[in-house]
């Protein structure tokens, strides 16, 4: 029975989200949590989509309107227009990144789903298709997506992504340094997060062309420090950035708690990463730190997270 599954990692901003919808550069990494989508024939002619984590399941050929399942259901329409209509088939949807938390579980699934359903009718997927596919499904689910959540997902690694511009940096990431995540746990709408950001930058476009400008500085300026290896530079960027976060208005008393929390038991520099308002902050931390880090964050009664970005993009498993 033909059976395909493939993989696509999770990612981290480290600098430069929201700003990034109005054209600014954003500085991302893969790190190593996984979304998976296996597929597998049926002997009717039916495809099905199951999501484990949800633990729901939805005909695809139906006119369910199930939220959580418009991104998959665009992703099987374009499929089909574009290449007939698969066999029958069951895609089982399995994830580890935290859903709704700002490590891209939502563009991973579906990165993940459209290699698979490429692979299974038969089309050897690249990786420029595959993205176009799912940014495409990133418009439908989203209000103005930039596509750096589906690019991070299908390339990996560490990328540099301006105005939908891909630059994969040759930066090897430094054995001493690991990037610890906090989940707040408190789930948002990233699509109705940045059309808020949006209409607070209408309300004061002076003021805010300034910030954004800002960002994209310290993106270009966090490139520089990664090239050069200055991670306390590093650090005092990530600082300054998540001070931007604030100003347009996506931080709330959590993530201030969490990055103040991180700071204090010695981050190099901490932040909110993803679309905030909830979420997950990250820390640039000594890799030494981690361990004891970790405990007296759980302690606090949230999930943490050591983690190290990852090289590899999309693949078949
Ligand atoms: C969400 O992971 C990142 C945002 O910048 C939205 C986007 O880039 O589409 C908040």
């Amino acid at each position: 029975m033909n059976k395909i599954c493939s993989q696509a990692p999770g990612k981290i901003i480290l600098f430069g989200e929201h700003f990034v919808v109005k054209g600014c550069p954003a500085l991302v990494t893969a790190v190593n949590l996984y979304a998976k989508t296996c597929i597998e024939e049926r002997i009717d002619s039916k495809h099905y989509l199951y999501s484990k984590q949800l633990n729901k399941r939805v005909d695809l050929d139906s006119d369910q309107t199930d939220e959580w399942a418009t991104s998959f259901r665009t992703i099987y329409r374009i499929i089909s227009e574009q290449y007939g209509k698969p066999e029958g088939f069951n895609a089982i949807l399995d994830s580890e990144i935290p859903m709704a938390a700002g490590m891209g579980s939502s563009a991973a699934t579906a990165v993940s789903f459209t290699h698979a359903l490429l692979s299974f009718i038969g089309y050897k997927p690249n990786k420029e298709r595959v993205n176009k596919i799912a940014f495409e499904a990133e418009k439908i689910v989203h209000v103005k997506p930039s596509g750096v959540d589906n690019t991070i997902a299908v390339y990996g690694g560490l990328i540099y992504y301006k105005k939908g511009e891909i630059k994969q940096l040759n930066i090897e990431w430094p054995e001493k340094y690991s990037l610890i995540v906090v989940n707040t746990g408190i789930k948002r709408n990233t699509g109705l997060v940045v059309k808020e950001v949006l209409e607070g930058y209408n309300r004061n476009p002076e003021i805010m062309e300034k910030i954004y400008e800002a960002a994209s500085l310290i993106t270009e300026k966090a490139l520089e420090h990664l090239m050069n290896k200055n991670y306390e530079r590093l650090g005092e960027l990530i600082n300054i950035n998540h001070g931007l976060l604030v100003a347009i208005g996506v931080s709330i008393l959590e993530t201030e708690l969490l990055v103040h929390k991180l700071l204090s038991l010695g981050a190099l520099g901490a932040k909110i990463s993803g679309a905030g308002r909830g979420g997950i902050v990250y820390g640039l931390v000594k890799r030494e730190q981690v361990g004891e880090m970790i405990r007296t964050i759980k302690d606090m009664g949230y999930n943490a997270y050591g983690l190290q970005p990852v090289k590899e993009g999309v693949r078949e498993i």
